[in-house]
């Protein structure tokens, strides 16, 4: 009955993507529990590489079936753009399951994503644009449109109009914009109906069958620990749990079906967006950084911010979703640096803390307390034993662990699928 948790373990993009997919070979279901477009996994097969947003990386596996839980805000006509992109590469998509009650991510959520951070201005998140807030914002006002909502056009215009009522006039009279039409919004929404259909299932029956069957089920987050509307660096953060915690409540399959949890970190750390980053490096450190990792979003081409691993992110990230192992990506992008600098605590205002300070006026001023590991030059992405890379390679590795206080599992050590060092199984 393995159930297995994939999230990320600090701020997104530490290549989840590449994970999910080494993973998803051994797994009948990869099901995406959280976000929605906002993401960005880029997936390389062979000489092939594939940019997702808003499908689980599990589509690329031509024996998993992919799906997209409850927990996910799903916008049809990006879905349908990454199916036929997809579709036009001879990747077969017919298997996906969309939940029945995942919410949509209607145009006026984009609209009002963006006019919002425009009002916002030097409070502004640096949000993607793609409507994630407001569509969840809809689903707590519980003025929200689920995936159902969209086979029925009666009920559809009524909570078209319900939803557009209140936000027609903040456009109007707040943002001086135009009023969203209820008609055209929900003949649009019948049309994305219509295609999307095919897809709908009751998933959570479908996961909690395939479980009690002794399937395997990998449950895939979108964002990360750091971006958690709960645990995160909360107001900087997205508007869904990425943690482990969501995995249940975003497919509808109780903890106790679930018996891994596997975290994603990068050997350095990057962010995206607005927000205090502790290991941040401004100058030439964080170019050379952003040169070497190729450091630009996915979803939105943004440059990333740049800095040192942080253990006290990554201790965190281990408490908070029960880690029981690491998948360590990208240890090839710090190869040619004598020395590394690597966070092992916080000073906050001349105090010492060894844990994520929990007041966020606090963890804004937290100054990395650094130790420093001698680096390695030689290539390692050829290597595949773990006692085959450079002494002070492995000790960086080991360093890692102990100061996270969790095994490392999975090393990646360059782009390439093959690009790997497994340590430990992540699937038996
Ligand atoms: P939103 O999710 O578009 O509302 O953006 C909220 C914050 O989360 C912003 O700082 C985004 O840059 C960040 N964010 C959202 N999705 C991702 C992701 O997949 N990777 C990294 N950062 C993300």
């Amino acid at each position: 009955m393995p159930g297995i948790v994939l999230i990320g373990a600090q701020w997104g993009d530490e290549g989840k993507g590449k994970a999910t997919d080494l993973i998803g070979t051994k797994v009948d279901y990869v099901a995406r529990f959280n976000g929605g477009n906002n993401a960005g996994h880029t997936v390389v097969v062979g000489d092939e590489s594939y940019a997702l947003h808003l499908l689980p990386s599990g589509i690329i596996s031509p024996t998993a079936t992919p799906v997209i839980g409850n927990g996910v805000v799903v916008d049809p006509e990006v879905l349908f753009e990454e199916i036929d992109g997809l579709e036009s590469r001879g990747v077969d998509c017919s298997r996906l399951l969309v939940s029945e009650g995942a919410h949509i991510i209607a145009p006026y959520h984009r609209v009002l994503d963006k006019v919002t951070e425009r009002f916002l201005g030097k409070h502004k998140i640096g949000t993607t644009g793609r409507g994630i807030g407001p569509a969840y914002a809809d689903k707590i006002n519980r003025v929200g449109i689920r995936v159902h909502d969209l086979f029925n056009a009666e009920h559809l215009h009524d909570k078209v109009e319900a939803s557009l009522h209140q936000k027609n006039q903040m456009l109007v009279k707040l943002y001086n914009r135009r009023p969203i039409d209820v008609n055209e919004t929900t003949d649009e929404l019948l049309r994305l109906g219509e295609r999307l259909k095919p897809y709908v299932a009751n998933t959570s029956l479908v996961l909690n069958k395939a479980l009690d069957e002794g399937k395997t089920v990998l449950f895939e987050g979108g964002q990360a620990t750091m971006l958690d509307v709960d645990h995160g660096t909360y107001p900087f953060v997205t508007s869904s749990n990425p943690t482990a915690g969501g995995a249940c409540t975003g497919t509808g399959v109780g903890p106790t079906k679930i018996s891994r949890v596997i975290g994603v970190s990068k050997a350095y750390v990057t962010r995206v967006g607005e927000g205090p980053f502790p290991t941040e490096l401004f100058g030439e450190d964080g170019d050379w950084l952003r040169a070497q990792g190729h450091e630009y979003g996915v979803t939105t081409g943004r440059p990333r911010r740049c800095g040192w691993f942080d253990a006290v992110v990554n201790r965190y990230a281990a408490q908070v979703n029960g880690l029981t192992d690491i998948v360590l990506t990208k240890l090839d992008v710090l190869t040619g640096l004598k020395e590394i600098p690597l966070c092992v605590a916080y000073d906050v205002n001349g105090e010492r803390r060894d844990d994520m300070p929990t007041d966020q006026a606090e963890f804004a001023v937290a100054k990395p307390i650094y130790e420093s590991m001698p680096g390695w030059s030689e290539d390692i992405s050829q290597i595949h034993d773990f006692n085959d890379l450079p002494k002070t390679c492995q000790d960086y590795v080991k360093r890692l662990e102990e100061l996270s206080g969790c095994r490392i599992s999975v090393i990646g050590t360059g782009p390439q699928r093959d690009h790997i060092i497994q340590i430990n199984s992540l699937v038996d």
